[in-house]
């Protein structure tokens, strides 16, 4: 048989999704899970985005430009001038989602066997994105015990080498919920021009913002006009995972124009995902005010639940819907895997997702699962009962 290349067999599986054939297991016995490990909001999706698709008169479905609609990214631009990021509708490509904006931002800036810098815990499918471009993560450790606030600028400037090309930034955090302040995006913006680097920030989940603290975006410091690029989606924003629309954002029109290449090689981002996305943009504020509220209730009940359990431990995310919680276990993975497939609770179990595919440090993370609070609160407050159930059991 002809050989799988290295570069595929180095891909890492996604931790978030690798539980799926022992939920589906558990499924088919009849079991019911709460799935607390993927970040698919039950939010509903703007009506105004969904009526665009039903009601529009499009007799052929066509390619659209290979940066999106102009249509589209003249109002995204807008948008973005609302929330203090001055940008054009020509420094914004469309992309296949976020995922696709973070390849075609790996793909502009870096080559085979250079570095990026990435505060851990991440995102964990930057670990596929750098392995498919060959680049190497250098992680930035950040820690449950002080909130997984930004290391010392010191601890960046002692990892930075000649082959670093990038600082990568979630924020707010996936899988932290941790927001930098305007303090620490600035501090980031020096290190970048003092050293040339580029610094890639990841804002998908710029309105999760929570307790009145402002999201502070890469965008609006003027000087890092050439290094910043932002990564962005309508997936968490709208709660339109399956649209896949997001895009790739630059002032740097050498990033945008190598960009357009990939984008071009992909030819256009689908069309009918493209209306649902341009009308969610005249989404009302008030929208986001319920959706933030519930978001934040959530986040108290599930912080609050788990500080309960005994031996966890819970850093209190301030954005996006995710935490860490470090529990009373040696491995994740194994437990994880066990409450798929032995515990059960009236035949309830949840699924969460094993931290340690959130770090590319080897062996960290191992006794720490992510937990999304994607659910209503009846179902959140029932998933935190079965989870203290469970590691009672587990630890008997
Ligand atoms: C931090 C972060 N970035 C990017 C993405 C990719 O999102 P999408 O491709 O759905 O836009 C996700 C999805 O969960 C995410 O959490």
């Amino acid at each position: 048989m002809p050989n799988i290349s290295n570069k595929g067999k180095n891909m890492p599986e996604s931790p978030i999704r690798k539980l799926v054939p022992y939920a589906e297991a558990a499924i088919k016995k009849g079991r019911i899970i709460y799935q607390l490990n993927i970040g698919q909001p039950d939010i509903k999706t703007p009506q105004a985005a969904l009526d665009a698709v039903k009601t529009n008169d499009i007799e052929v479905l066509s390619y659209s430009h290979s940066a999106g609609f102009e249509s589209y990214r003249t109002k995204l631009a807008a948008y973005y001038k609302r929330n203090d990021i001055p940008v054009n509708a020509d420094e914004i490509i469309v992309t296949t989602g976020g995922s696709e904006a973070l390849m075609f931002a790996m793909g502009s800036i870096t080559d085979p066997g250079d570095e990026v810098i990435i505060p851990e815990p991440f995102y964990a499918n930057y670990n596929g994105f750098a392995t498919a471009s060959g680049v190497n993560i250098v992680p930035i450790k950040s820690s449950i015990e002080n909130n997984f606030a930004l290391p010392p600028i010191s601890d960046f400037e002692a990892l930075i080498s000649d082959k670093t090309k990038a600082i990568i930034l979630c924020n707010p955090g996936n899988p932290t919920g941790y927001l930098y302040t305007k303090e620490e995006i600035e501090q980031l913006a020096e290190i970048a021009l003092k050293h040339d680097l580029f610094i890639v920030a990841d804002e998908v989940y710029r309105e999760f913002a929570y307790d009145g603290v402002k999201h502070h975006s890469i965008m609006s410091i003027p000087k890092l006009a050439q290094n910043a690029i932002m990564v962005d989606s309508v997936s968490k924003r709208y709660s339109m995972c399956g649209a896949r629309i997001g895009c790739l954002v630059s002032k740097n029109q050498e990033v945008m124009k190598t960009a357009m290449k990939f984008a071009q090689a992909r030819l256009s981002p689908p069309t009918f995902a493209q209306i649902a996305s341009e009308a969610a943009l005249d989404t009302p504020q008030e929208y986001f005010d319920e959706v933030i509220e519930e978001y934040t209730s959530r986040r108290n009940l599930l912080i609050e639940g788990l500080e309960k359990i005994e031996g966890v431990k819970v850093a209190k995310p301030k954005g996006a819907f995710y935490c860490i919680a470090e529990l009373p276990i040696e491995n994740a993975d194994v437990f994880a895997q066990w409450l798929l497939e032995e515990f059960e609770m009236n035949n309830e179990t949840i699924m969460v997702a094993p931290a340690a595919g959130f770090y590319s440090t080897p062996n960290t993370g191992l006794n720490q699962v992510r937990i999304a609070y994607v659910l209503k609160k009846e179902n959140l407050i029932r998933a935190i009962e079965i989870l203290g159930a469970a590691l009672k059991q587990y630890n008997k």
